[in-house]
């Protein structure tokens, strides 16, 4: 089926508000395949995709390793019974993020329990649960920007008002919002304004994103998670890292908690975890969640249908194996300093102005007018302009006014430099 075709189909058919459809054809593209780095849409026109699919094509698109474990996995049981009658991959995977988590950040002294969920928001609502079960304080802190998903537990800890406001009188708000830090000096308001939502009581977690993606590619300083930690401990409250987009070795480490040595309580993983089944996970360390969670007596209090889906955990298995294999984290950190080192160079633009940053493969190209506001339709523009020249680029931020670059950790310096080249001339058009 060709590209209009599909589009006239989902103009018919699927809900308005979910694809966004330009009128004049021009947005979005139809995809048909995507192997490695590359897509190929409905008319046959192949690109290079800087987004791995929201960063879930880690190792790659289709990685025939991955491919093959799905593969032979659908072959043999393509669907357990979640929490009633398990098959032996959940147990494996369950053990293999132990290790990857808080096995290797303690030396081997701690392991961690998973709850396995389907999608990203899935992860962040079991672990908010978790912090729930644990001591009965309902009140979370999270953070401006923040991005935690969008059903309705996790939608109250994601910050924009976008997504939010059509629901708010169902959301329960339990949520506290305090600036996410860019800068060294913004440290002691955090700790101030989280210090005081501690007094007023009855906040048991603070949930955060290490690195922030959809909230604009933003970097905290390093003193950040540190001081959440310190204070989580000093107030008895849960730390949770939503490492949904940073997991797996995107910002040049396997989980970007680990640039500055954080351990939290739990982590919830999703995305680049399969390379693409939906499948996430909530990892807590193993005593919290034997505290948190009473044995199971026959009904469990938190499950579903797919939990812990055979052909998922295969993936994610074969997935895990790629990303040691092909030292992908390591790989994404050198990739990375090339990328910002290409786009330090001087991005040519009369109209607005240019700030680059990110960590890994997670590097964002904000514009803003020289009066400071964003830029947000020149970077719609731009992204439009490299997508016909074959690019497969995203905005993030709450004004999409930063272009992000997540690509799979497999890309070549040669085709980040061909990227750079074309963006820079598509923005000094601008
Ligand atoms: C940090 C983070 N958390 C949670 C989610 C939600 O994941 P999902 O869309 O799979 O529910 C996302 C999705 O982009 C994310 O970036």
């Amino acid at each position: 089926m060709k590209t209009t075709e599909a589009i006239k189909l989902l103009r018919q058919y699927e809900s308005r508000n979910v694809t966004f459809l330009e009128a004049d054809g021009s947005w979005p593209i139809v995809w048909e395949r995507a192997k490695g780095v590359h897509v190929w849409d409905a008319d046959g026109k192949k690109y290079l995709d800087l987004t791995a699919a929201f960063g879930v094509a880690a190792a790659g698109h289709a990685n025939p390793h991955v491919v093959k474990a799905g593969q032979q996995q659908m072959g043999k049981l393509l669907h357990a019974m979640g929490d009633v009658h398990p098959h032996a991959l959940k147990a494996q995977l369950a053990r293999e993020l132990s290790r990857l988590t808080f096995e290797r950040w303690s030396g081997g002294e701690r392991t961690g329990k998973t709850i396995f969920c389907n999608s990203g928001f899935e992860a962040v609502e079991a672990a908010l649960k978790t912090a729930m079960i644990t001591g009965g304080k309902y009140g979370v802190i999270a953070f401006n920007g923040a991005y935690h998903g969008l059903g309705y537990g996790a939608l109250n800890v994601t910050h924009r008002d976008h997504f939010k406001s059509p629901f708010r009188l169902q959301l329960r708000e339990f949520a506290n919002f305090v600036p996410f830090p860019t800068k060294p000096s913004d440290l002691a308001v955090v700790e101030t304004l989280i210090g005081r939502l501690f007094q007023r009581g009855r906040v048991g977690a603070i949930l955060v994103e290490p690195m922030q993606a959809r909230g604009g590619i933003n970097v905290p300083p390093p003193g950040f998670l540190p001081l959440l930690r310190k204070l989580c401990d000093r107030h008895g409250a849960l730390l949770i890292l939503d490492e949904i987009y940073t997991g797996f070795g995107r910002t040049g480490k396997w989980f970007a908690c680990e640039h500055s040595n954080v351990v939290p309580d739990l982590i919830c993983l999703g995305k680049a975890l399969t390379g693409g089944f939906p499948l996430s996970a909530c990892v807590g360390r193993a005593d919290l969640m034997d505290a948190a969670w009473p044995a199971s007596t026959g009904e469990a209090i938190h499950t579903s249908t797919f939990l812990g889906h055979p052909v998922g955990c295969a993936m994610a298995l074969a997935q895990i194996a790629e990303i040691k294999k092909l030292k992908l984290p390591a790989r994404s950190a050198q990739l990375g300093e090339y990328l910002l080192k290409l786009l330090a160079e001087k991005i040519p633009g009369r109209s607005y102005r240019v700030t680059v940053r990110g960590a890994g493969l997670m590097v964002g190209v904000e514009l803003r007018r020289t009066d400071g506001q964003p830029a947000t339709a020149e970077a719609l523009r731009a992204i439009k302009a490299m997508l016909h020249r074959g690019y497969i680029m995203l905005p993030e931020g709450e004004h999409s006014h930063v272009i992000s670059f997540t690509p799979p950790l497999t890309i070549t310096q040669a085709q980040l430099a061909q990227t750079v080249q074309e963006l820079k001339k598509v923005l000094a058009a601008e």
